[in-house]
């Protein structure tokens, strides 16, 4: 697999189409193609040993990470999952979980909020796992367990190869956790990790057809002041860190909220300025996930009805959404689980083209570093 031999405009760009080959490499170092690496997830089982629940503490991109691997860990493994805004943990009392399994989720290994949360964390007794990007951060060398994702360097302030590795990461961790719980046959994991395969050669794929239209969806976005990205489940930390993207990258007040909390408060804002970008993909093997949809399907046609702008996301070959939506960009079809990853990248691109069609740099956006190492 090779990243297209082109100049990129900007570092994020490049990042982007990185993204095949970053989650091909993260593969390789946790799996022996179908099979966990026990070597690898060694220190994990001694960290999960006893515990009984979980938290993960992170900041930025990397918490919108795990609040997926939150719905993952407990669909997959059945443990009970908080995730805390790692600024806040300290701030919050020892009871609120007496003796989880604390994970930190870091790009860099090094923002301080998070690594003061770590520090929090053992000084209260609890076994730690650090993901982080580099295997030689302070986070990685701190904690129980490492389990360093495969990005490789990321120079753009706005995360997407990192983000989309720890997506993958807390995947695998999830399946780790699924089998040495009991939760999953050696047979079911197999057939996630064959899933998982198959997800950068999809990636790849989809890729400069998204490059083809999503400038002209974010030119035709542009006269917006405000963007609701709404998701449901494991689709809802997707349309917050959609939201984080264009705000990081492009300056743009957007936020990302549950799609059914639309109509407890954000509805008001719904007006000619204002677009809803509805996460809307369905897995058809999954009754929860249709069961989503259809939900997500009734809150358009509500919000149509009230003259709403929505552009949607949406599984190739979805007939009903284009008939709703003034924009639809596809994704290809996979299982729930897997979404997040494959539905991210549109949305970082909407970011990007946004940003780039505003003239920022979108690299080094103002008043943002890529770790925020000092408070
Ligand atoms: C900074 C960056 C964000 C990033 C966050 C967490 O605020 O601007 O893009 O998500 O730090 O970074 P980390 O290295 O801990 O993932």
């Amino acid at each position: 697999m090779k990243t297209p031999d082109r100049e990129f405009d900007h570092a994020m760009l490049r990042e982007i189409y990185e993204q095949p080959n970053a989650l091909l490499r993260t593969l390789r170092a946790f799996t022996d193609g179908t099979t966990l690496r026990a070597e690898v997830f060694a220190p994990a089982l001694a960290a999960l040993a006893g515990r009984d629940s979980m938290l993960i503490a992170a900041s930025g991109s990397s918490r919108h990470a795990g609040l997926v691997g939150e719905i993952l860990l407990e669909d997959f493994a059945g443990i009970p999952v908080d995730v805390e805004y790692a600024s806040e943990y300290i701030y919050r009392s020892t009871q609120t979980m007496r003796s989880p399994c604390f994970v930190v989720l870091s790009q860099s290994g090094e923002t301080a909020d998070t690594l003061e949360a770590l520090r929090e964390a053992k000084s209260r007794g609890a076994s730690t796992i650090a993901i982080t990007n580099d295997a030689s951060s302070t986070m990685a060398r701190i904690a129980d367990c490492s389990l360093p994702t495969q990005a490789e360097i990321e120079r753009a302030v706005p995360a997407t190869k990192s983000f989309t590795t720890q997506l993958l990461a807390l995947n695998l961790l999830a399946l780790f956790a699924a089998r040495v719980r009991g939760r999953m046959t050696a047979a079911r994991i197999e057939a996630h990790l064959e899933q998982l395969w198959r997800l950068p050669a999809l990636l790849e794929a989809e890729l400069p057809r998204w490059e083809e239209r999503i400038p002209e969806l974010a030119a035709s976005l542009a006269p917006m002041d405000t963007y609701l990205f709404l998701g449901r489940g494991i689709h809802f930390p997707i349309a917050r860190e959609g939201a984080l993207k264009l705000k990081e990258s492009a300056y743009a007040q957007a936020e990302g909220y549950p799609a059914g909390e639309l109509k407890h408060g954000p509805n008001a804002l719904v007006g000619p300025s204002a677009v809803l970008v509805a996460l809307a993909t369905k897995d058809p093997d999954s009754p929860d996930s249709l069961l989503r949809y259809g939900k997500t399907l009734q809150l358009l046609r509500d919000m149509r009805q009230q003259g709403a702008r929505v552009v949607a996301l949406a599984s190739e070959g979805d007939a009903v959404l284009p008939t709703l939506c003034e924009q639809v960009i596809f994704i290809p079809r996979c299982a729930e689980h897997l979404a997040p990853i494959l539905e991210v990248v549109p949305l970082q691109m909407l970011a990007y083209f946004t940003a780039a069609q505003r003239g920022i740099d979108v690299d080094s956006p103002r008043n943002l570093v890529k770790a925020v190492v000092r408070e």
